[in-house]
């Protein structure tokens, strides 16, 4: 029977400290922390990520300022919001909430916000830094998941992790934090052979691939670490309900710890951002 890793616990002592840190900021440089985040469209699932980041700022002491833009906002209106925060020395941190219609390309998004103000850490320049090991934005799932990783096991070197998606928002970067750790990674994804086989070798095991109950618990080895970053909705005895990646009740049977859904990876990303909002607002006022 495993331990829970209590993600939502975790989230809320880190924010206890970045609160602490904001309004020493604010005393001692009258440096006060600020996220625009831009929301493009009606996406339900997005509009109640983008209200649980800006409730955080507020508990924090983090000026938040949204922006909610129409469904057939252009590339270009977006694109030139983007360059008007840019060039905003009040607002340290931009977060286009993904996805954006489907009018509007992404990665040029993307390009445009300005690396030092890339809380989400997407811009190539950010991704190319975390790829050479000189990190500057951290993409704030993975960044969440390797503090819960490292709070239950220390040091991670010589571990053998298997993540599971190659996504650029967390496969990816999770794959490259764990080797930066001094894991042996393997990445696993749509189109690997036996992927169980795989699974069945890792001592921590990081499932993200937006598929409900996907990992099974003979796919576990006894005693390893899971973490979900699932967030899949389904309809269960005519109820609808969030599960993760991983058959949570069996896994837990054989897993070490593992984190739930809800209340796992979800919190620990939101506690990032505010770290890298924090970390943004130090930097452009030279304080690091
Ligand atoms: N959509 C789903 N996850 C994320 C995220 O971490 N950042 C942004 N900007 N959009 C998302």
């Amino acid at each position: 029977m495993s331990s829970v890793i209590d993600g939502k616990q975790f989230a809320d002592d880190l924010c206890e400290k970045l609160k602490a840190e904001v309004s020493e900021l604010e005393a001692q440089h009258q440096l006060l922390p600020c996220i625009a985040v831009v929301l493009v469209g009606e996406d339900p699932a997005s509009q109640v990520y983008v209200r649980n980041k800006v409730r955080r700022c507020e508990q924090l002491g983090i000026r938040s300022i949204e922006h909610r833009l129409g469904d057939d906002t252009t590339e270009e209106a977006l694109l030139a919001l983007i360059d008007e925060l840019n060039n905003d020395s009040a607002v340290h941190g931009i977060l286009v909430q993904l996805p954006v219609p489907e009018q509007i390309n992404d990665k040029a998004v993307l390009a445009a916000i300005s690396p030092a103000k890339d809380v989400d850490g997407f811009h190539v320049e950010n991704v190319g830094a975390l790829t050479v090991g000189e990190n500057q934005m951290v993409p704030c799932t993975p960044l969440g998941s390797l503090m819960m990783l490292q709070d239950r096991l220390g040091d991670l070197s010589g571990k053998h992790a298997v993540v599971i998606g190659r996504s650029n928002i967390v496969g990816k970067p999770m794959a490259l934090l764990l080797l930066q750790q001094s894991c042996t990674v393997t990445i696993v994804h749509s189109r690997t052979k036996n992927i169980e086989a795989l699974c069945q070798q890792a001592d921590i095991l990081v499932a993200a691939v937006g598929r409900p109950h996907f990992v099974k618990a003979d796919w576990v080895k006894p005693g390893a670490v899971v973490i979900d970053v699932g967030i899949n909705r389904i309809e269960q005895d005519g109820k609808s309900r969030l599960v993760g990646d991983v058959d949570f009740d069996a896994v837990s049977e054989v897993a070490s710890a593992i984190t739930p859904v809800p209340g796992g990876v979800g919190p620990m990303t939101i506690a990032c951002l505010m770290y890298n909002t924090v970390a943004a607002a130090k930097m452009q006022q030279g304080l690091v």
